[in-house]
């Protein structure tokens, strides 16, 4: 017999939980999808008829929201009531490291997923599948089914627990879950595998939808998002080098990435990876061969973290060195906060690190990005008050700039932090023009196509991996 899903439930409307589940209930116009969070604020935004402030921007979400919400899909703090109707009920929690305890630093800190787990085994009726969606570390579903197995006395209730990591990329999310590359599911009972296949079967090929054990489908997501982030420092370390060689970074990604065996996807250098994910993945896997005793394991990974921490140093070092050695007291336009294009995600942005270290060294810092709130940079970035500084001294604080105009007026450079699209399209005589001379520009995401122009307008130009 197959195991019809008539509703599902998500716990957590985040980044991950929200465009899922869009998706799922726009693919599957038969099957109810409840969002559940219990941030009050959050639900009303998903609920908000302004479909530009939604929680999180994506492009194509909105859409999505605007033809299945209310319909099939619906956002609300009901947690309880929406567990008990669920047949099938996704774990969309923020799983962020821990700072402090047994593993601070490093590993995950799990108390989100156990408090849902627990919300799931007091409120769940009947049969109900339980799907890890969150990145976490492998064998977390063990805790998960130890609690869920723990109420020995009920016997009308029953549970499975199957992993689906989630391999979406924020600003490509709608894109990636309705095209993905492959769909993974990790579990034991055939019966919920089955039923799983059966909702992603709607719109994805069957030979894309691949099966493992649990822990093999959990090990796969870490180590997905580890190759990706190695990509990255890899790339990033060569950008160094060709600063001093005389090497051009473009001109080196794109021979080597026509080696099919490499391929040309990932090899972007930049200021170094941001977002939500990288970072605690592969902190979380050395924290994994730590344990069990697979140092040099654990080193080999850490050192892809250590060069994304180097690259976003030695950009600033760059930055003040240029600027005559120093920046206090002068107006730099930062041009991007968010950790990457088409997202209003600030999460582990390299721009907070880059601004920080600018800040200490006494600059003003105008900060524009075309999607990310002032609000989510307060959030980021010390208050300007709490800057250590002399007394009544100006220097080291930063302002939140609307446009790019605002950020770059009277400003001795500007520093192209994100790689968002309107930057490529700039007028930058106009902005020359509000800048103090001589002007600089730093392009940490080499957006700058012909830089003969831009010098010829009078900017002085540094280009990543490639001066
Ligand atoms: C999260 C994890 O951080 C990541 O590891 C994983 O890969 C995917 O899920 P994301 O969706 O980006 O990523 O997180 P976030 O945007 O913070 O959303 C999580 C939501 O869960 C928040 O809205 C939070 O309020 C909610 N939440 C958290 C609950 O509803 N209940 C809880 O008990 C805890
Ligand atoms: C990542 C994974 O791609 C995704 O599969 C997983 O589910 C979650 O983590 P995400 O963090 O949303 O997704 O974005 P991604 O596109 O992978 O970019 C991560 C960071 O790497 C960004 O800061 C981006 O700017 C940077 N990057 C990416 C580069 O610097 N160069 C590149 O070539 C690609």
């Amino acid at each position: 017999m197959e195991y019809q899903i008539n509703k599902i439930c998500c716990i957590g409307a985040g980044y991950v939980g929200g465009p899922t589940m869009a998706v799922i209930s726009d693919q599957c116009p038969e099957i109810e999808v409840n969002v559940v969070d219990l941030n009050v604020s959050r639900v009303a935004a998903w609920n908000s008829n302004d479909l530009s402030s939604l929680p999180v921007f994506e492009p194509g979400l909105a859409d999505i929201i605007s033809r299945r919400r209310g319909v099939n899909l619906f956002f609300s703090c009901d947690v309880e009531k929406n567990i008990a109707l669920a047949d099938m009920i996704f774990i969309s929690v923020n799983t962020p490291i821990k700072t402090s305890g047994i593993g601070a630093g490093m590993a995950s800190d799990l108390k989100w997923v156990e408090s849902s787990t627990r919300q799931i085994l007091k409120h769940a009726k009947g049969k109900t599948i339980v799907v890890e969606k969150s990145t976490l570390p492998v064998k977390t579903a063990k805790t998960i089914k130890s609690i869920l197995e723990s109420n020995i006395d009920n016997l009308t209730n029953s549970f499975s627990i199957l992993s689906n990591p989630e391999f979406l990329a924020e600003g490509t999310a709608i894109n990636d879950l309705t095209n993905p590359d492959r769909v993974l599911i990790g579990g034991e009972d055939n019966y919920a595998i089955n039923a799983l296949i059966n909702i992603y079967k709607n719109w994805v090929p069957n030979e894309k939808i691949i099966t493992t054990n649990l822990w093999s489908s959990e090990l796969s997501k870490l180590s997905a998002n580890a190759f990706l982030a190695q990509r990255i420092s890899s790339i990033n370390s060569i950008s160094a080098i060709c600063e001093t060689t005389g090497s051009n970074i473009n001109d080196v990604s794109k021979a080597i990435g026509m080696d099919r065996r490499i391929g040309s996807e990932f090899l972007k250098a930049g200021p170094g990876f941001g977002g939500s994910c990288f970072k605690k993945d592969i902190l979380n896997l050395v924290y994994l061969c730590q344990y069990y005793g697979l140092n040099e394991v654990a080193k080999y990974w850490q050192s892809v973290v250590n060069i994304n921490s180097w690259q976003k140093e030695r950009i600033s070092k760059i930055i003040v060195k240029n600027l005559f050695g120093t920046i206090s007291g002068k107006k730099i336009g930062i041009f991007g906060f968010s950790f990457k294009a088409n997202t209003n995600d600030t999460r582990e942005s390299p721009a907070i690190e880059i601004c920080k270290a600018l800040l200490e060294e006494g600059a003003i810092l105008q900060i524009y990005d075309p999607k990310v709130s002032h609000d989510s940079i307060k959030r980021e970035l010390p208050a300007n008050d709490e800057l250590e500084r002399p007394q009544n001294d100006k220097c080291g604080h930063w302002i939140y700039s609307t446009t790019s105009l605002e950020s770059a007026k009277e400003s001795d450079a500007i520093i192209i932090l994100t790689d968002w699209d309107e930057f490529r399209n700039y007028n930058w005589k106009k902005i020359y023009e509000v800048m103090r001379s001589p002007s600089w520009i730093f392009d940490t995401r080499n957006i700058i196509k012909n830089p003969n122009h831009i010098k010829s307008l009078g900017f002085n130009l540094w280009q990543l991996g490639i001066n």
